[in-house]
């Protein structure tokens, strides 16, 4: 039964992919004209996918890489601010990578997800992100396989280029694997962040405090990044070059501290990522998957 949704989904993926491909906001200039697969891929009316690449596929979209590394992996998007060193960030798909450089087996992957990898404190230059507690060990796994998979596109996982309500926002750009969902008791909760003075990403949308939003606005543009070479502390990524001011403005009254947060009527439940408990694959050998939440 899945297969079949599968099947009649993949059309839909392969058009809004390439609909991303050429949107001006993903600098892709390397991407295929006709959503090619990867070299060693299988036909692309024949791709049938693990159910461990299709979460992977889904989890790319979840947790944002594909607003960074953008969508097939082939890289591209824009990094101005990172004066002397790249100025774009680095593609994923193998097919994009120099062959020296190419991606061999999945630690290679999980392992920068779980140190992330910051190059600069400049205000506003996007780092690589440590996931450690936000994604778990099977859903890293998954991601990875994704990426070593060459980002088959049979997965079924829609992806909105341009998402444009605050709720959406907030799930696009990952804002609520970090950070939890906005208001008072919400679940999910904010990740842990025991590297970090707090030991936690701070909640958003907090009665209790009053950052201004003009505070607020300066994170979310220009990040706030612990020293290069501090590994496994969850950041705050720099978001100026990656979302739309109009984004910005919407989410930026999705999150306000102080009475006009509490003010605000409280989001609906969000629904669990794939993987989410932590449990392996059928197609997960090898590592044993452990989750990393309580
Ligand atoms: C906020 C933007 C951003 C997000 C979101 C993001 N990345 Fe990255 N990523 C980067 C940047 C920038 C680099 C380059 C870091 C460097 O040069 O050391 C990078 C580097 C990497 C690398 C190493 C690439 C190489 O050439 O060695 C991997 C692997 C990677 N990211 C995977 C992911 C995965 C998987 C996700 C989603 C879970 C993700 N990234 C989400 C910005 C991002
Ligand atoms: C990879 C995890 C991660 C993601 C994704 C993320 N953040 Fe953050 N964010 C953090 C961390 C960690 C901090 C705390 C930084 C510090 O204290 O230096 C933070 C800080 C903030 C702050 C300042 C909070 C305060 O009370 O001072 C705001 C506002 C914010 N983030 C908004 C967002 C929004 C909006 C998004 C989505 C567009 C987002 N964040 C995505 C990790 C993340």
């Amino acid at each position: 039964m899945k297969r079949i949704i599968v099947a009649l989904a993949a059309p839909a993926v392969v058009a809004v992919l390439l609909v991303a491909a050429g949107c001006a906001s993903l600098a892709t200039p390397e991407a295929p004209s006709s959503g090619s697969p990867a070299p060693g891929a299988t036909s692309a009316a024949a791709v049938t996918v693990s159910q461990q690449v299709k979460d992977g596929a889904a989890l790319y979209v979840a947790f944002a890489c594909i607003r960074c590394h953008a969508p097939n992996g082939v890289g591209g998007v824009p990094n101005r601010l990172n004066v002397g060193g790249d100025d774009t960030i680095p593609a994923l798909n193998n097919a994009f990578r120099d062959p020296s450089e190419a991606f061999h087996n999945a630690a290679q992957i999980t392992q920068v997800m779980s140190e992330g990898s910051i190059v600069s404190k400049k205000p506003g230059v996007i780092n690589m992100p440590s996931w450690k507690g936000v994604a778990n060990d099977a859903q890293a796994s998954a991601i990875a396989a994704y990426i070593l998979a060459g980002f088959p596109q049979a997965s079924g996982v829609a992806y909105d280029a341009d998402p444009a309500t605050a709720a959406d926002i907030y799930s696009a750009y990952a804002c609520i694997d970090c950070h939890g969902q906005v208001g008072a008791n919400a679940s999910p909760a904010p990740a842990p962040n025991p590297l970090s003075p707090d030991k936690a990403v701070p909640a958003l949308r907090n009665p209790g405090d009053d950052v201004t939003q003009a505070d607020f606005m300066t994170t979310i543009m220009e990040g706030s990044i612990p020293p290069p070479g501090k590994v496994s502390e969850l950041l705050m990524p720099a978001w100026g070059q990656i979302m739309s001011s109009q984004q910005v403005a919407k989410i930026l009254k999705y999150i306000p501290d102080g009475p006009k947060g509490k003010a605000l009527p409280a989001p609906a439940a969000a629904p669990a990522l794939p993987l989410a408990g932590g449990s392996a694959s059928p197609a997960a050998s090898g590592s044993p998957a452990t989750s990393s939440s309580p």
